[in-house]
């Protein structure tokens, strides 16, 4: 892109875009490579990869933002990568160590910067790291060869219409196992995923949301979103679950919510019978950011929480709490950014 062109940076969508430069670095006979920035936004690997046939794979998510003085800035680049290290360990990959991971964002935003959003507009420079195994491999077993990437993509808002309530349902097929890849961030819960998100959009909802595996009786995931609730009482409540993909926005909300907001937290059972529970309800995530769940439709009724065109109360403030820090209006944790 030139420098020069103009970008209706208002109105992104969560779609791709190439930009610059990205990195890549290669791990062979035990080692990764130092890895390098380059042009090319394709890549050749081998027909016979372990990522193409077996989805030996794992991805990150994270954004950069930019502040109202023009910086740059990551937020929590430390808890991606040690998620990512978790997801590689899963599906028997090498594992990327923290400060090369952080080291190859911070190189990808420095090499992209006038793609980084200005403030102010909503939207951020979208990271997306991975591991992939790549090199000639046919049995199921770990490839001999992998490449670990990072690219950026300047993106809006994940669900239309951004802080707008929108509607679920609930899927009736399963995202995870009870004791299988649940937790972490890998290709094939996305995969499983496809179908019924495409079911519920073309009934008219944002996604849906999945029950847990065994008893199909409590919430898990809205979509690629954790679930929150708050209840009458003022109380942030969150499913725990170990299928769940362990949300560092729900992690950093939990503390948000008690330490700013002087809420109640609790991670307990989210009973798809017991929404009356919640007088607001949301989903979370770093692409999702927080967007309030107005209903959920449940065995043919929509349950409305505080409102499907209004954003609940509590609700607001979180998500005004949370992208105050993640845009450098309002001061974070200790350790929570960190300046490109
Ligand atoms: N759940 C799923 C299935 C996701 O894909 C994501 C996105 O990363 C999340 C939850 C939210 O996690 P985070 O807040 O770390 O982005
Ligand atoms: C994220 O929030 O970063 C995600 O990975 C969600 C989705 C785009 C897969």
């Amino acid at each position: 892109m030139s420098k020069n062109v103009s970008i209706d940076w208002s109105n992104l969508s969560f779609s791709y875009t190439k930009t610059d430069l990205r990195y890549v670095s290669i791990w062979k006979d035990g080692n990764w490579d130092e890895g390098k920035l380059i042009e090319d936004n394709m890549i050749t690997i081998s027909e016979a990869s372990t990522a193409i046939h077996y989805g030996q794979q794992c991805f990150e998510g994270l954004k950069a933002y930019r502040t109202p003085n023009g910086d740059v800035q990551l937020f929590r680049p430390d808890e991606n990568a040690k998620r990512m290290i978790q997801s590689c360990n899963r599906v028997m990959m090498p594992e990327v160590p923290v400060d090369k991971f952080i080291d190859a964002c911070m190189q990808v935003v420095k090499a992209n910067l006038h793609w980084v959003p200005p403030y102010g507009t909503g939207a951020t420079l979208y990271l997306r790291p991975y591991v992939i195994g790549i090199g000639h491999n046919l049995g199921v077993k770990s490839a001999p060869e992998f490449m670990f990437g990072v690219f950026a993509v300047p993106v809006g808002p994940y669900f239309k219409g951004g802080m707008a309530p929108v509607n679920f349902t609930i899927a009736d097929m399963d995202r995870a196992a009870p004791h299988g890849t649940g937790a972490a961030k890998v290709g094939g819960n996305y995969a499983g995923s496809m179908l019924p998100n495409y079911e519920a959009k073309k009934r008219g909802f944002a996604d849906c949301i999945y029950l847990d595996p065994i008893t199909h009786t409590k919430i898990e995931e809205v979509g690629a979103a954790n679930f929150f609730g708050i209840t009458s009482d003022g109380k942030f409540i969150t499913p725990d679950s170990p299928s769940i993909l362990p949300s560092i926005t729900k992690y950093s909300l939990m503390h948000l919510a008690k330490e700013y907001l002087n809420l109640t937290v609790e991670e307990r059972d989210c009973y798809i019978d017991n929404l009356d529970e919640f007088t607001e309800a949301g989903a979370c995530g770093t692409a999702a950011v927080i967007t309030p769940i107005g209903g959920i439709e449940h065995k043919g009724k929509l349950h409305v929480f505080h409102s499907e065109t209004e954003v609940g109360p509590v609700t607001k403030k979180l998500y005004d709490t949370l992208v105050g820090i993640q845009f450098g209006e309002i001061e974070a944790p200790k350790g929570w950014i960190y300046k490109v």
